[in-house]
């Protein structure tokens, strides 16, 4: 009887929210996971729990050198991936008023641009893994255009065009490819949105989701089911942006910060 091997994962944006919660799942189903961001010390913080399934790939995936960095570490170390997890993301809202082309340079930089360096690299690796498997997590937003998403949703929009093509033109390769399009998910502490977030779930609960999905290696995984119908009067509202009233963007940066 033959014993499969643990999978061999990338997953970025491991430090926090959605991929902290991500990699506490994988490494509980006992895979191999090599955990990119910027942020070193979280990254650290589960090598020490899980010495001998954690590879560190820290780095800024906006900056394809490092990245290629990272690629060749994996390359070095186990020679291929089965699965890889795009999740590294950020959000920042605009105002139309004030428009400000630079938000959307950044958030397309590190949603979009970022994710195919990443996927530059880790397409031939997952062509040395086994049952390859590629996913992406982009946003319920790609299917609803809300308030203030001009950036996020345009670079989601794009992610989007990007896996959704590649799926074609992998297929005959056997690498799968998933887009996973969460709706609101708790934000981390230092980012708590004063905003309502209708239908939110906990990143641990979104985690167990989209592990759970993931086995069947479907096209989409999108949750919570009911998103649509809560945010769809939002979309209609051109005269009432919100998310948008209060302190509601009132961040360090002058932009608020928040998903989807
Ligand atoms: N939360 C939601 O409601 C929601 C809804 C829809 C979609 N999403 C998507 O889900 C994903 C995770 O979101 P989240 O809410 O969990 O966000 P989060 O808590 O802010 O986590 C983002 C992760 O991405 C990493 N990251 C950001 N920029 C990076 C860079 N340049 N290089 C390397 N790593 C980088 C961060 O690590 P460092 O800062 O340490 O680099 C962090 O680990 C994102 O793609 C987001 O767009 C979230």
């Amino acid at each position: 009887m033959s014993i499969t091997p643990p999978r061999r994962v990338w997953l970025t944006g491991a430090s926090s929210g959605i991929g902290a919660a991500l990699a506490e799942v994988l490494l509980k189903s006992g895979v191999q996971l090599a955990v990119s961001a910027r942020s070193v010390e979280p990254l650290q913080t589960l090598e020490k729990r899980y010495p001998d399934q954690l590879l560190l790939a820290p780095g800024d995936l906006t900056d394809s050198r490092q990245v290629r960095e990272i690629g060749e570490r994996i390359t070095q170390t186990w020679g291929s991936l089965d699965t890889v997890i795009l999740n590294a993301g950020t959000c920042e809202y605009v105002d139309a008023q004030a428009f400000d082309a630079s938000i959307i340079e950044r958030v397309v930089r590190t949603n979009l641009l970022a994710s195919s360096y990443c996927i530059d690299v880790a397409l031939p690796l997952l062509r040395s893994g086994l049952q390859p498997h590629l996913v992406g997590i982009a946003s319920s937003v790609t299917f609803l255009p809300l308030p203030r998403a001009e950036a996020h949703g345009a670079s989601k929009a794009g992610m989007r065009d990007l896996f959704e093509s590649l799926r074609i033109d992998l297929a005959d390769e056997g690498i799968a490819v998933t887009l996973v399009s969460p709706g609101f998910v708790d934000p981390p502490q230092a980012r708590q949105n004063d905003f309502p977030m209708p239908l939110r779930w906990s990143a641990e609960k979104a985690a167990d989701h989209i592990c759970e999905q993931l086995r069947q290696r479907p096209l989409e995984i999108v949750f919570p089911a009911l998103f649509m119908a809560g945010l769809w009067p939002l979309s209609r509202r051109p005269k009432r942006p919100q998310p948008a009233t209060g302190k509601s963007m009132a961040h360090t940066s002058g932009h608020g910060k928040g998903n989807p």
